[in-house]
């Protein structure tokens, strides 16, 4: 069984666009498709860090361009969907992974802690996902796009996230509506909703707060956090043909946190 032998699951000879590749679950999907004979865009605001998941890419033998951008400016994000189009073609698989966090008691919030957060997880996904959608649609291409939201869209989370959890329940009512719009058009959106995984994103608030991993545990029925590799599997999934008639939809992927 080679990685790509069952054509169910085969992501082999896509054209793949990724934000926030260079760390975290976007460096990790992005060697995993790679690594399944996808061709990747690289898309993160941080050069050093899109180049270095590129260079793991092409150093296995796979296929990748590396490209810089704020996805919270749509010129930018344009042109990186121009430039996967003129090295790859036009992207059938996307994931709008870039996020940040910034966590602050909801009375102490500053509106610019509010908006950098809306900003970067609502608007920045909305600015990948219109550009494109409009590239797949405009070329008469099969999609799917896939936004990594968060439980937090789905369960309260306490310690300071009102700007991340009003961002990710937006990018869910997002999906929905663009899931309905493009649904004749080829083109299906999905989300996938984790609970705590091990990135740096989460390595680093425990650091800041070590009792966070703790809380973490407790509230994940497996009793674990998510290590980055456990999110590959959902993402095969609404990437390929397996998910064909999937479109709409929020997949959990959280050891049971909102089971309970
Ligand atoms: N790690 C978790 O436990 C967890 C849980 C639920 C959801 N998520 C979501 O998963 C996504 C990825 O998080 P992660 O844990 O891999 O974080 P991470 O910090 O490891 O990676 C995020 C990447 O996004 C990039 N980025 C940030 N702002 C950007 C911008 N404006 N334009 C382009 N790139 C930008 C960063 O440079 C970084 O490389 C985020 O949307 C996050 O909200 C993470």
């Amino acid at each position: 069984m080679t990685l790509t032998s069952d054509p169910l699951f085969s992501v082999d000879g896509k054209v793949v666009i990724i934000s926030g590749a260079g760390s975290g679950f976007g460096r990790t999907i992005a060697l995993a498709l790679a690594e399944r004979g996808a061709s990747v865009g690289v898309l993160d605001i941080t050069q050093k860090a899109a180049e270095e998941t590129t260079a793991l890419i092409t150093s296995a033998g796979g296929r990748a361009i590396t490209l810089v951008a704020d996805t919270r400016d749509p010129e930018l994000v344009e042109k990186c969907v121009q430039d996967v189009i003129a090295k790859f073609g036009v992207p059938q698989i996307v994931v709008a992974s870039a996020g940040i966090g910034r966590r602050s008691p909801a009375i102490e919030m500053t509106s610019q802690t509010w908006q950098d957060v809306i900003d970067v997880n609502l608007n920045g996904a909305w600015n990948l996902a219109q550009a494109t959608g409009r590239a797949m649609i405009t070329t008469n291409t099969q999609g799917s796009i896939i936004f990594i939201s968060s439980i937090a869209a789905l369960v309260g989370l306490p310690n300071g996230n009102a700007n991340y959890s009003a961002s990710k329940g937006a990018v869910h009512a997002l999906m929905r509506t663009l899931a309905i719009e493009w649904a004749t058009k080829g083109v299906r959106v999905n989300a996938i909703a984790p609970t705590h995984f091990r990135t740096p994103l989460i390595v680093a608030s425990i650091k800041e707060n070590p009792e966070g991993e703790a809380f973490f545990k407790a509230n994940i029925p497996m009793g674990r956090m998510g290590e980055p590799e456990e999110i590959v599997g959902s993402i095969i999934y609404l990437a390929s043909q397996a998910s064909s008639m999937v479109t709409g939809t929020v997949l959990v992927v959280d050891g049971g946190h909102t089971a309970r």
